[in-house]
């Protein structure tokens, strides 16, 4: 199996190795059915350009063409909720700005192959602010950035069609207490799962104001 690589000194550093498209492809497979749901939630640690979160959004974005082949605002709502289920952390700061901008690119081909125009600058604007808080700089074994502080990911939840609802967690908690480690982070069968800590909490917004709603919130 050949992996992709950038430099010696990134591989000596990072453990910078890429993992190839049919390795991805043949995990992926493995949950198949949640790739498409577009509300299903996933992290890519460790995430380097997002060999994963790509074809993870690939595959939502299928589906997003499917249900809304002929209705361009729902493609666009639907594609920036693909977008929300999205998560990665990586050490450097180029790998970061990289993912963000191929997931990016990913709506953007998909948009442009469908309807043959450009993704409006306000679904641009909207899906980069989104990227630009879930995905980020840091340290995925010890949940904190690069400045020290603990990792905060929104929780984006879809509200009455157009609307999104955001909640902020940190997740440092999670490897600081034995007790927490030990609970599942889900739970089908209501046993207790562990709880992030709230950070932050936004009334609900129209999908494509999320990057206006955050200056309303911290107004005094
Ligand atoms: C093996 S590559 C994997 C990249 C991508 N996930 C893939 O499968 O192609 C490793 C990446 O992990 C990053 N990395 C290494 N240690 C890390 C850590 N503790 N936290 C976050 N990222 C880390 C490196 O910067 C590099 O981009």
């Amino acid at each position: 199996m050949i992996a992709s690589v950038k430099s010696r000194q990134r591989i000596i550093d990072h453990g910078e190795v890429f993992t190839p498209a049919k390795l991805v492809n043949d995990m992926l497979d493995l949950v198949s059915h949640e790739c498409e749901r577009i509300d299903s939630r996933f992290l890519e640690p460790a995430c380097g350009d997002g060999n994963f979160l790509a074809e993870v959004l690939r595959r939502k974005l299928i589906n997003v063409d499917k249900k809304n082949a002929r209705n361009r605002d729902k493609w666009e709502r639907d594609a920036v909720l693909s977008v929300c289920s999205l998560y990665g952390i990586d050490l450097l700061a180029d790998n970061i700005v990289a993912c963000r901008d191929r997931l990016l690119r990913v709506v953007a081909e998909a948009h442009a192959a469908r309807f043959n125009i450009p993704l409006p600058e306000d679904a641009v604007r909207a899906a980069a602010y989104i990227l630009s808080k879930n995905v980020v700089q840091g340290d995925a074994l010890t949940l904190r950035t690069s400045g020290d502080r603990p990792i905060v990911f929104p929780e984006w939840s879809p509200v009455n069609g157009t609307m999104l609802k955001r909640r902020d967690f940190a997740y440092d908690h999670l490897l600081e207490t034995a007790h927490v480690s030990n609970m599942p982070l889900f739970s089908d069968s209501g046993k207790d799962v562990y709880v992030p800590r709230t950070v932050r909490d936004f009334p609900p917004c129209h999908y494509l104001r999320v990057p206006d709603a955050e200056a309303v919130h911290e107004r005094p």
